[in-house]
């Protein structure tokens, strides 16, 4: 049966990180969608580059935009073995749009994890964050250049002190919703977060087995 996870949680919260090794780790297709707005981005891509101007101010991209570009990733053939979303629902519009993907596929169980951080910890991590200016790979804090390709590393261009403060104030208003759209589904789950990566993929995969295990 296909396994399908979406990794809730503020900026900064370790989404991409923990949803890149797990989706590795398990064979699952990874769906970030802050990802795929740069990649369109450098692409010079139309209406990427009308998100970027919102992107660059900590807003969010219209629901529309956002729906299409997730419901046309799920038609592919390697989304079939399941699949984790990263960045992806962040409003409760979207979040009804999933569910109505998800009837119509009628595979495997949707599983939600809230991976929670305090905002102190999420500010430091944020201003700290570099990453590669020709691949945008998440740079190690103490690396000189990129581990994966040796390119320039930079700050991303959202990362500003001002920009993060409002990506926090979004997340509070529009996607902190989503979570009391989910909460009380047998397959929430919530994970400390302020961890270090490696025990928090620890916890993850044992919620993650357990919740899918609960639902059969
Ligand atoms: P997106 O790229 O999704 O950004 P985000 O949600 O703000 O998340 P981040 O990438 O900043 O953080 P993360 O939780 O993935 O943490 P990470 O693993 O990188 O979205 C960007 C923008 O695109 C949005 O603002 C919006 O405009 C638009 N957008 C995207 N999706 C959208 C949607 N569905 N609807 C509308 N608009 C959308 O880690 C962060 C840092 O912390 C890294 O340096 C990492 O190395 C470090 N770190 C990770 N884990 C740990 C740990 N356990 N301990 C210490 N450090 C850690």
């Amino acid at each position: 049966m296909a396994l399908n996870v979406i990794m809730m949680g503020p900026p900064g919260a370790g989404k991409g990180t923990q949803a890149g090794r797990f989706a590795k780790e398990r064979a699952l297709l990874k769906i970030s969608t802050g990802d795929i707005l740069r990649e369109a981005i450098k692409e010079k891509n139309q209406v990427a580059l009308e998100a970027k101007a919102r992107m660059d101010r900590g807003e969010l991209v219209d629901d529309d935009t956002m729906i299409a570009i997730v419901a046309e990733r799920l038609t592919r053939p390697d989304a079939a073995r399941g699949f984790v979303l990263d960045g992806f629902p962040r409003t409760v519009a979207q979040a009804r749009a999933l569910d109505e993907i998800m009837e119509r596929r009628g595979s495997g169980p949707l599983v939600i994890v809230d991976v929670v951080v305090p905002e102190q910890e999420l500010i430091r991590r944020l201003a700290g964050r570099r990453i590669c200016g020709v691949c945008g790979t998440n740079a190690d804090v103490a690396a000189a250049s990129c581990a994966k390709c040796g390119g320039t590393l930079v700050q991303r261009s959202d990362d500003g002190q001002k920009i993060v403060l409002e990506r926090l104030r979004v997340y509070q208003n529009a996607t902190k919703p989503v979570l009391d759209y989910y909460r009380e589904r047998p397959t929430f789950r919530v994970v400390n977060g302020a961890q270090p990566p490696d025990r928090v993929a620890r916890d993850l995969d044992t919620l993650i087995d357990d919740a899918t295990t609960a639902r059969l």
